[in-house]
């Protein structure tokens, strides 16, 4: 079996972050329509594409295709330079081709192991970064910083800053895993691992930028029944925008998925919601950041992983129903993949299956007095 290993010691390349999301949807409308309800602005669009920006200066960091069916098609990521797309081309037998889209610049096509589109783009245009509100100002105890001025109520989109990562699950973790770290210079955060075996099944990856911090995680690869997307995150300003955010979210019909909370490994504030075709989203904001020195740490998976505080953590979040094509594609998976076991998937199930706070989600009972 391969072994998950957290670091490279000679990656490719070492890219700089993930540039932008590549959806394709049948009912392109209704998607522009939710986006701009999340939070993004539109900066280009054509009959059949369009292309969502958020507040920093990224031309864009999602492109919503009208497509036969609802998907993931493509993985963005930003290059730090030209010369790292030559070497991604040379080593991949691809060629470094002329953005054909909006924002220019340049791209290299890849393949994950698991057949899933990379493009690895570089030189993309910058735009001014549009205007936000500022942070809010908290009274703390002893320090009353806010005089005469109520906390105002936003009935607004949050403001989406950027996209920050994007979860997928793989069949072949390790195999996955180890491309991502190779390829792309991305370090293991955080690495779950089965409770008996210590087997890794999940690694949180974030950019080696040396001593300039990047996120806890960019990219996250989890062990899982099928190759697929989980969800992907966006950052917003702070706790407030996350939540006054999903309030508009269901304010304007769409649907909740889990929040708001906190996580653990990352600390992000997050609320997810699932766009029109049932595709996971979230909004965060407070995110840890680590530089290229901070070791890797590893921790027994389940949901009490997840998350410090927040609402009991619904069935669906992580959703396993042995649907006909989820069992389709285990069946292919035991056939063609070396890399993919059933006894890892019922390891997994039941390290989730443990609830992970069992005070929260009980019916509420008023107290009697004596
Ligand atoms: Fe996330």
């Amino acid at each position: 079996m391969t072994r998950f290993s957290p670091r490279a010691a000679q990656p490719l390349v070492r890219i700089a972050d993930i540039a932008y999301l590549r959806f394709g949807r049948r009912d392109l409308e209704r998607a522009t329509r939710y986006f701009r309800d999340f939070g993004l602005t539109v900066v280009a669009r054509s009959a059949d594409t369009v292309h969502f920006r958020g507040v920093m200066p990224q031309h864009h960091c999602l492109i919503v295709e009208r497509a036969p069916h609802d998907g993931f098609l493509a993985l963005g990521l930003r290059a730090a330079s030209a010369d790292d797309l030559a070497t991604l081309a040379a080593a991949h037998g691809a060629e470094v081709l002329e953005n054909p889209g909006p924002g220019g610049g340049h791209l290299v096509r890849l393949t994950d192991p698991s057949g899933f589109p990379v493009e690895v783009v570089h030189g993309l245009a910058d735009l001014p970064p549009l205007p936000h509100r500022r942070p809010r100002v908290w009274n703390f105890p002893g320090d009353k910083r806010r005089v005469n001025a109520p906390q105002p109520a936003i009935p607004e989109p949050a403001e989406v800053f950027r996209l920050g990562h994007v979860v997928m699950q793989r069949q072949e973790f390790a195999r996955n895993a180890n491309w991502y770290v190779e390829t792309f210079g991305l370090i293991a955060s955080d690495v779950e691992v089965l409770p008996r075996s210590h087997e890794p099944v999940l690694a949180f990856l974030r950019c080696d930028r040396g001593a300039d911090p990047a996120d806890h995680h960019t990219v996250v690869i989890a062990a899982g029944p099928r190759d697929h997307y989980d969800h992907a995150a966006f950052e917003t300003l702070d706790l407030d925008a996350v939540a006054l955010g999903g309030e508009y979210l269901l304010r304007r019909g769409w649907v909740q998925n889990w929040g708001v909370g906190r996580h653990i490994l990352g600390s992000q504030v997050f609320d997810y919601h699932f766009d029109p075709a049932g595709f996971a989203v979230e909004h965060y904001a407070d995110g840890d950041v680590l530089d290229a020195d901070y070791p890797t740490r590893y921790h027994v998976t389940g949901k009490e992983s997840i998350y410090q505080w927040g609402p009991e953590m619904p069935r669906h979040f992580i959703d396993a129903r042995p649907t006909p094509a989820l069992i389709a594609a285990i069946l292919r998976g035991l056939r063609d993949r070396a890399d993919f076991s059933l006894k890892r998937l019922a390891a997994i199930k039941k390290a989730f299956d443990v609830p992970p706070r069992p005070w929260a989600g009980k019916t509420i009972r008023k107290p009697k007095a004596g």
